[in-house]
């Protein structure tokens, strides 16, 4: 039996298709490219030694879902592809919508058609929008602020409904907080098509000398040194937890929700003094205003996904700093050499 990937050629999607080949699992990845890069595939074969099978297309392809699941003793479902920039999402939500929900939607027909119950989906900490409190638990309440946003909300209702309606389906939802770092061989990790949103990504950048200078959205925010403070993830350890939650996803039928995080914030100015002190490397950088939509700090009550999943955030600040510059360093322009 196989785990069918979706977005298995990403960022998260290929540091989680190591961990399942590792693991002694057939791996079927479904990914159109559309953020991500073929090379990943042989670089995962290298760390692994293991190879997995790969169909170039989207989820909204309903026939190739069909041909997949038709041609394959599927066992479960990681579905990880779909579009994830808040303010890109803001321009065109259409695009979100469409890839996001519908074409979540598409897959579950296929799934359920071929008698395949098995989900773990993920999601996202921005489900929650402005927190009631921190750390947030899964238990707080949501909303969303972008289209990005609402699309992952809007998932996660349709697939406890989906539950509801049939309670055959066992269905995982990983609300990630703020994936970084990369696999200690160097040989994959994040590679952004454009000009990088996120923190780690942008720093790495600056270091490797494509990028200036950081911007640092706001220093003015109620945090102890004024800038915006985030659970940061290793991706790695984050890969490790949809093991669990597969491992989990056999023994019962339900629906159950984890935030992926650990539980502890750093500030954006701790991150970039940790960088340098790390790397060697200077971050030139300039206090600009506060970017829309930026709230001022975000972390994760991680109790939930240690008490269900057996699973908690085992590597440190260090060495996501580590692993994503060994990585940035090795591929200074990602997979594109
Ligand atoms: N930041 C800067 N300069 C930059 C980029 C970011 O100062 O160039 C700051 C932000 O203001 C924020 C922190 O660094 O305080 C982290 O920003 P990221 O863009 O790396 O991450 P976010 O927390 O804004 O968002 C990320 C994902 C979202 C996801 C969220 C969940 O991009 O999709 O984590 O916690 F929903």
């Amino acid at each position: 039996m196989a785990i069918l990937v979706t977005g298995g050629a990403g960022y998260i999607g290929s540091h989680t298709v190591v961990e399942l080949l590792n693991a002694n699992q057939q791996v079927i990845i479904v990914d159109n490219l559309s953020n991500a890069n073929v090379i990943a595939l042989s670089r995962i074969e290298k760390i692994t030694a293991k190879s997995c099978i790969f169909y170039q297309g989207s989820v909204l392809n309903k026939a190739l879902l069909h041909k997949i699941f038709t041609d394959h003793a599927i066992e479960a479902v990681i579905h990880l592809a779909g579009l994830k920039a808040e303010a890109d999402s803001v321009c065109k939500p259409l695009q979100y919508y469409e890839t996001n929900v519908t074409g979540t939607i598409i897959l579950c027909q296929v799934m359920a058609e071929h008698q395949v119950k098995k989900l773990v989906f993920s999601s996202s900490a921005t489900v929650y929008g402005v927190p009631d409190g921190l750390p947030i638990k899964e238990t707080d309440s949501t909303g969303a602020t972008t289209p990005y946003g609402q699309s992952k909300l809007m998932v996660e209702q349709l697939l406890a409904d989906l539950h509801t309606a049939d309670n055959q389906w066992d269905i995982t939802i990983l609300r990630y907080f703020n994936p970084v770092g990369a696999h200690p061989s160097g040989l994959i990790g994040e590679d952004p098509c454009d000009i990088p949103n996120n923190l780690m990504a942008y720093i790495c950048q600056v270091a490797v000398g494509k990028l200036k200078e950081l911007q640092v959205f706001g220093n003015d925010y109620l945090t102890p040194d004024g800038t915006g403070v985030r659970d940061y993830i290793h991706v790695v350890d984050l890969a490790q937890g949809h093991l669990k939650a597969l491992a989990k996803l056999s023994s019962n039928s339900a629906i159950a929700t984890y935030n992926l995080g650990t539980g502890r914030g750093y500030s954006v100015i701790e991150i970039i003094n940790t960088f340098e002190q790390i790397t060697g490397k200077a971050i030139p950088y300039r206090f600009s205003a506060r970017r829309d939509g930026d709230l001022a700090a975000y972390f994760a009550d991680v109790s939930h996904a240690k008490t269900a999943l057996d699973w908690h955030a085992e590597l440190s600040l260090e060495t996501m700093i580590e692993s994503s510059w060994h990585w940035q360093s090795k591929n200074p322009n990602g997979y594109r050499n």
